[in-house]
């Protein structure tokens, strides 16, 4: 019998939304708040208990649907459990968080990394977010990208991480320690029967025209015909120029160009993918009008969520708002160091 204790971060994406499924490039970082598995490997199943859930879970193994797990939570770590197969050891252990659940912040992505390093996955960071992305789709049926769970296995501690969802290659650039990144909750959601789906498959009804939207140029978005999915490959192909650019700002500490990619980012967001909500586009005014405030912008998935804005030290002021740091990712924290 031996301990299991890993944690796994939350992350917020500063640019480069809804770009990630079609293999584009994103800039999220790994934010201060983690996800942490604390138990023993014992008994012949996973016997889980949540501080923030009122029903534990007994997961018996082999997994063969995780879909029909209950309670519904546990569903993510029963998926995480029948993708690494015959070699996911039995555990008893207790889940602890800090990730805002439900708010765009990959609280369920930080479960599925810390379920799968304590279940025993043994592989690099690439590897771990693949598995945690199918596993993901097991669960909950969203068809997400490998955003989320890659930046969370291989962020940086005061870095973002460029990230190119094609080749999977990872790139830490360093931010300014004087920068304020800003996270504001605005409403709780679930990405599970949102529109999420919807825009997954209207890029791919998009790519059967132009080709992948990575590689289309703005120009072939006349080829459309249909104006929805003009739109969608517009923000895509946009974002993903957006995103070359903030990484350029940011290694320049240009935080104003980077605050205004961030701000058009949203209304990209907002008129041309239409995943923002009222509530966010308010959010997003009052806190971008903010005098030392860059930029803000709506963050993950949408429909929901939270807000996110790069600001000058203590300009923000607001106790709704909080400042996030950049951590390292899962595979580099030296709290899981010590797989045994
Ligand atoms: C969610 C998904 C990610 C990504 C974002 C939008 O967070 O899990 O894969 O698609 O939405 O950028």
């Amino acid at each position: 019998m031996s301990r299991v204790r890993f944690r796994a971060p939350g992350r917020v994406n500063l640019i480069g939304d809804h770009t990630d499924y079609t293999g584009g490039l994103v800039m999220p970082m790994t934010i201060d708040r983690w996800t942490v598995f604390d138990g023993e490997d014992r008994g012949d199943a996973v016997e889980l208990t949540s501080t923030s859930e009122p029903n534990s879970a007994r997961i018996t193994l082999p997994v063969a649907d995780p879909a029909s797990v209950q309670p519904p939570w546990a569903r993510y770590v029963a998926a995480v459990a029948a993708e690494i197969g015959g070699a996911a050891r039995a555990l008893r252990a207790t889940i602890t968080t800090d990730i805002p659940i439900g708010a765009g912040l990959s609280s369920s992505a930080a479960l599925e990394i810390a379920a799968a390093l304590s279940l025993g996955f043994d592989g690099d960071a690439p590897a771990l977010a693949e598995l945690c992305r199918r596993a993901e789709h097991r669960a909950s049926g969203v068809p997400c990208g490998i955003m989320d769970q890659l930046c969370i296995a291989a962020g940086r501690s005061g870095h973002a991480l460029l990230i190119d969802c094609t080749s999977l290659e990872t790139e830490a650039v360093p931010l300014a320690a004087d920068l304020d990144v800003v996270v504001r909750f605005v409403a709780h959601r679930t990405l599970v029967g949102s529109g999420y789906a919807d825009r997954v498959a209207q890029c791919a009804r998009a790519e059967q025209v132009i080709g992948p939207l990575r590689d289309a140029d703005i120009a072939s978005v006349d080829q459309l015909q249909d104006d929805v999915l003009q739109r969608r490959a517009r923000h895509v192909i946009t974002e993903n120029q957006r995103v070359r650019d903030f990484a350029d700002a940011l290694r320049r500490d240009d935080r104003v160009a980077a605050g205004r990619l961030m701000t058009e980012s949203h209304a990209s967001l907002r008129d041309d993918f239409e995943t923002s909500t009222a509530a966010m586009d308010a959010a997003v005014e009052s806190l971008a009008a903010v005098p030392g405030v860059h930029g803000a912008r709506m963050t993950g998935g949408g429909f929901g969520g939270c807000i996110v804005a790069i600001a000058e030290p203590g300009a923000v002021t607001d106790p709704t708002a909080w400042i996030v740091h950049a951590v390292d990712g899962a595979i580099t924290d030296s709290f899981n160091e010590v797989r045994r």
